[in-house]
């Protein structure tokens, strides 16, 4: 039988493109423990014996005009996760971790994903600007054997943009699966600048995972054993480095666990941008806290260091240290030439005070069952996630305050919203710190805390979602939605 895959494949082999950047490919050995002899138990590794791979980033099938055209089939595939193991996983094109597309501001990206799985899907572009009917909204799932085309407009400026799976109840356990990639969007004025490029800029997805006796990804819902860490699909890896200055674009990829980082060597982190793009100016950061979905870009200068050193990104996010304490090792194994720069102003972005006039300020309540019961509920504003009710109407064009406030005593909350990137105006009553005076899609809100946010519906019209994005919690109910119109 002819698949639609063997005729892409042939297509693509007969136009001479591959589907992957040359060089871009880490992921061939994900396959190698297929029909392999499988170890009666798997556990981790040791700390440091496996290497990071750099996702692979993907080729438009065709580039006409203003238009990137892509097409993804989202399917079950394994990986070597844990050494000598096959893995299932759910991936895109069989990528885990996931691929990368890189997209660039004024030009359009069409994906056409087709359902390669027994259940239902949506693809949701976190920190897009985008049409509600490409939004990937919960309900808005395609079935299996179909294919879905989402318009990427991309009228908006460069960030780390990254994209999952989004369908209602399911994208917890979907995103902890696999089902994830990064959507890099670039633009003019951050190409402009001599910041690290090409193999020295290196997407990083943190996550953590349990897995079971037999090597496989175990899935429970609010699970508090995920104690493995993988960076890039592998448990607590090393990377090889040249002594110079290299761009990680982080992204904390767990359904719940929020992480601590920082640096071995004691020296700071230099964040020089977070969600929505760059920063204004580089920050020094001792410590750098991500929650899920957040991304932060740091810059690290391995020239400070001889060949031979080796620098750790500790974690001292809650959990036991020897468990969760080690994200990946930094291996310095060569010199190289660093004609790159971090310069001291990245961009220019209204100071708060010049922010469009809010029309309406809302107050937001996150909070979730906390006395012990099995099945734990999410709420916003006290009430669990119902498709069928808007909960928010905003006017398009206007600009809103909006005050979220993390109601339980002891569960981290954070709060994520579709279609517009916000600014933090403070946190806990205080301006928030320079770490968070970008453009943000997701902000932490820990017990108790309240964080007062400033955003502008000025996108599209239409429906979109609100949420919590620790996935296990907007998976039971902690989810909202708002109208623009
Ligand atoms: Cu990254 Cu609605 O989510
Ligand atoms: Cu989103
Ligand atoms: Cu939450």
């Amino acid at each position: 039988m002819i698949t639609r895959r063997s005729v892409l494949g042939g297509a693509l082999a007969a136009a001479g493109l591959p589907l992957l950047a040359p060089g871009a490919f880490a992921g061939g050995e994900a396959h190698a423990a297929r029909g392999g002899p499988r170890p009666a138990s798997a556990s981790t590794p040791p700390a440091f014996t496996t290497a990071m791979p750099v996702p692979p980033v993907l080729r438009p099938l065709s580039s006409t005009g203003d238009v990137d055209c892509y097409e993804l089939t989202i399917r079950k595939s394994t990986a070597e996760i844990l050494p000598g193991v096959a893995s299932d996983v759910l991936t895109y094109d069989g990528h885990f971790p996931g691929p990368v597309i890189h997209a660039r501001s004024g030009r359009r990206v069409l994906v056409r994903h087709h359902n390669g799985l027994h259940m239902p899907v949506t693809v949701h572009l976190h920190g897009g600007s985008v049409p509600p009917s490409s939004d990937g909204n919960p309900m808005d799932v395609f079935a299996p054997g179909t294919a879905r085309t989402y318009v990427y407009t991309n009228r908006q400026p460069h960030a780390s943009l990254w994209f999952h799976d989004h369908a209602h109840h399911m994208e917890a356990e979907h995103v902890y699966r696999g089902l994830s990639g990064g959507y890099l969007l670039t633009d003019d004025l951050e190409q402009s600048l001599p910041l690290p490029k090409g193999r020295y800029d290196v997407p990083v997805t943190i996550r953590d995972a349990r897995f079971d006796e037999r090597g496989q990804l175990a899935y429970t819902m609010s699970d508090r054993n995920r104690t493995t860490i993988l960076a890039n699909g592998k448990p607590t890896p090393y990377f090889q480095v040249a002594a110079r200055k290299y761009r990680f674009r982080l992204l904390n990829g767990s359904n719940l666990r929020l992480f601590s980082l920082s640096l071995s060597d004691g020296t700071p982190l230099i964040q020089i941008g977070s969600d929505g793009g760059l920063l204004e100016r580089p920050v020094a950061v001792p410590v750098l806290t991500l929650s899920p979905g957040e991304r932060a870009d740091v810059v690290v200068d391995f020239s400070r260091h001889p060949v031979g050193t080796r620098l750790v990104l500790a974690n001292t996010g809650p959990g036991r240290p020897e468990q969760v304490g080690r994200v990946l090792r930094f291996d310095v194994v060569r010199t190289a030439d660093d004609p790159s720069r971090v310069p001291a102003v990245l961009r220019t972005l209204p100071p708060a005070a010049a922010l469009p006039r809010a029309a309406v300020t809302r107050h937001i309540e996150l909070s979730m069952d906390e006395d012990g019961r099995p099945d734990p509920r999410g709420f916003v504003n006290g009430r669990l996630f119902d498709p069928d009710r808007v909960d928010t109407t905003v006017a398009f064009g206007s600009s809103e305050i909006w005050n979220v406030t993390n109601t339980n005593k002891r569960a981290p909350h954070n709060f994520h919203v579709h279609l517009v990137q916000f600014r933090v105006l403070e946190r806990g009553g205080r301006p928030a710190g320079p770490t968070e005076a970008g453009l943000k899609d997701t902000v932490r809100v820990m017990p108790g805390e309240t964080v007062k946010l400033h955003m502008t519906f000025d996108g599209f019209r239409g429906d979109y979602v609100y949420h919590c994005h620790m996935l296990d919690h907007s998976a039971m109910g902690m989810m909202a939605t708002f109208r623009v119109r």
